[in-house]
């Protein structure tokens, strides 16, 4: 049985998985505060929302913009002074293989401003955010931190710099976090949803973003004998 009070946040809910977080989060009887970088973005995600008869609210939140963060940190403070679920979803892939470049997305020749930009958003975002927000669960709460397999390091290969460099760290701070916590009802936890149809995955993606989002959910839902500190594909645990 939900408390029909509990708050959940996800970044990136305009499209893709972190909309598809929304809704399934809406629809277990969770209050979502969906946010976007672009207002009017998210604003049409949360409307298309609340026409399916779902609980959602709308608010921009731009990862890599500390103003936006306090924003958001303040408006989660003033109306609801409690957040019981946060997803850091929102991430980019900036980099890609060219054939007029070849090396344009490789370790060794790299565009260093894409990978400076990827860990903005990937990682300092994700940080930021739960530095932010983290402190309003007091005391309970699940962290849901979307990493991905191309930053496993024991399945490390070549290429995607900023994104595997973005990612592998991403599981270490969700480790940092977790071990930080350990002593609270927090959980905190990183999730690879597969490779999903979206923007990012592209249409030839094996998975569907309810598939991809299931993981995702399922993190974010925890029961209190839930895991924390661990890497989870398919509701299972996987290598770091
Ligand atoms: N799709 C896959 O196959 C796959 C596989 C493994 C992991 N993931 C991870 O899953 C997460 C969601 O990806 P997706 O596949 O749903 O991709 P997507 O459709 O491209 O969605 C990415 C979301 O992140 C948002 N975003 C980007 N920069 C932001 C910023 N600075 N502040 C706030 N939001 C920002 C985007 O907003 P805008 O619309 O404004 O750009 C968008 O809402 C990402 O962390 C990704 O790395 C995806």
């Amino acid at each position: 049985m939900i408390d029909q009070q509990e708050i959940a946040v996800v970044t990136g809910a305009n499209r893709g998985l972190g909309l598809e977080t929304a809704r399934r989060l809406a629809a277990s009887g969770r209050k979502v505060v969906l946010t976007s970088r672009d207002p009017a973005a998210g604003a049409e995600a949360a409307h298309g929302l609340e026409q399916q008869g779902l609980r959602v609210v709308h608010h921009q939140l731009d990862v890599t913009d500390a103003d936006s963060i306090a924003a958001l940190q303040a408006m989660l403070s003033a109306q609801f002074s409690r957040l019981d679920v946060l997803v850091n979803n929102a991430g980019v892939m900036l980099e890609r293989h060219d054939p007029q470049r070849p090396g344009a997305a490789t370790a060794l020749a790299g565009d260093l401003g894409l990978v400076r930009r990827t860990l903005e958003v990937n990682l300092l975002g994700a940080i930021a955010v739960s530095q932010a927000l983290v402190p309003l669960m007091a005391g309970r709460g699940r962290v849901v931190n979307v990493s991905s397999g191309l930053g496993q390091l024991a399945d490390m290969q070549g290429g995607w710099p900023g994104y595997r460099s973005s990612k592998a760290a991403l599981n270490a701070y969700t480790r940092m976090l977790a071990a930080e916590l350990a002593d609270s009802s927090i959980k905190v936890n990183a999730v690879c949803p597969g490779w999903v149809r979206t923007h990012m995955g592209g249409p030839d993606a094996a998975r569907s973003v309810e598939e991809g989002a299931d993981s995702i959910v399922w993190a974010a839902t925890l029961g209190d004998d839930g895991p924390s500190g661990g890497f989870f594909r398919d509701r299972r645990p996987i290598d770091w």
